[in-house]
């Protein structure tokens, strides 16, 4: 229907996507790796859209396809009613910021090199979202509405703790003030002590700036948990 449809604000129809491994001593067979097999979802703006699959299923394939950060075999993704993979350079660019992911590792997914002020600004920067003040106090906001503070922007990740590093992640990819925000397993390396304060902090994050999600687990416990908690 036309009216449920114009609020779809991500879609992907009958996406593929196969890995050729090379295999033997001498890399001359090959193996093939189906990763996605027709897969199609509709998410709606504004709702929280659950993917589950067990280990190797194929989900952050799914992200990174969505996102345009792995080439497609077959199908299209349709942000906005536009799809992502006719467009390129500076018109890519701009919607890619409106396309967000929270990765799956906090530990392997912020660069070791860069402190927390950098790697949170990084976006605005690239998209050369206001001047370097503006910029500045736009990633000092974001740190702190994810429960850390101005002076850990000097800091390094290993300074801090899983849960803290993924607030990190979780400001990184808010800071651009994106539409939609592809959570790719965002608290299955974490205690479960602290995998309900992280799914709470989503879930008041997606009401104050209206953001839809498409969450990703292995974990139907976590997904039952942030039904309860997401819309
Ligand atoms: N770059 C790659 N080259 C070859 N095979 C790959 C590559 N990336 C993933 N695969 C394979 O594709 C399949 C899907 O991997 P993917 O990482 O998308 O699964 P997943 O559902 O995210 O798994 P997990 O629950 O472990 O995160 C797996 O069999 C994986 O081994
Ligand atoms: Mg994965």
């Amino acid at each position: 229907m036309s009216s449920s449809a114009s609020t779809d604000i991500l879609v992907a129809n009958n996406l593929n996507k196969t890995y050729t491994q090379r295999t033997g001593r001498l890399g001359l067979s090959s193996n093939k790796i189906k990763a996605l097999d027709n897969v199609s979802l509709r998410l709606r703006a504004g709702s929280t859209l659950a993917v589950v699959g067990e280990s190797g299923s194929g989900k952050s394939t799914l992200a990174r396809c969505l996102l345009q950060l792995l080439p497609l075999d077959g199908g299209e993704v349709l942000f906005q009613g536009q799809n992502l993979a006719k467009l390129s350079g500076e018109a890519l660019r701009q919607e890619r910021r409106h396309l967000q992911m929270i990765f799956q590792d906090p530990f392997a997914s912020l660069n070791p090199r860069m402190n927390v002020g950098d790697i949170v600004g990084e976006g605005l920067l690239i998209h050369k979202l206001g001047n370097a003040a503006q910029q500045r106090e736009q990633v000092v906001k974001m740190l702190e509405r994810v429960g850390l503070t101005a002076a850990d922007t000097k800091k390094y990740p290993h300074q801090f703790s899983g849960g803290q590093r993924q607030r990190i992640g979780i400001a990184r990819a808010l800071v651009l003030e994106p539409k939609v925000v592809i959570c790719d397993e965002p608290v299955s390396a974490l205690d479960v002590s602290i995998q309900a304060q992280i799914l709470l902090l989503l879930k008041s994050l997606q009401q104050e700036m209206s953001l839809s999600y498409l969450f990703i687990s292995h974990d139907l416990r976590v997904v039952s948990i942030s039904r309860t908690i997401l819309p």
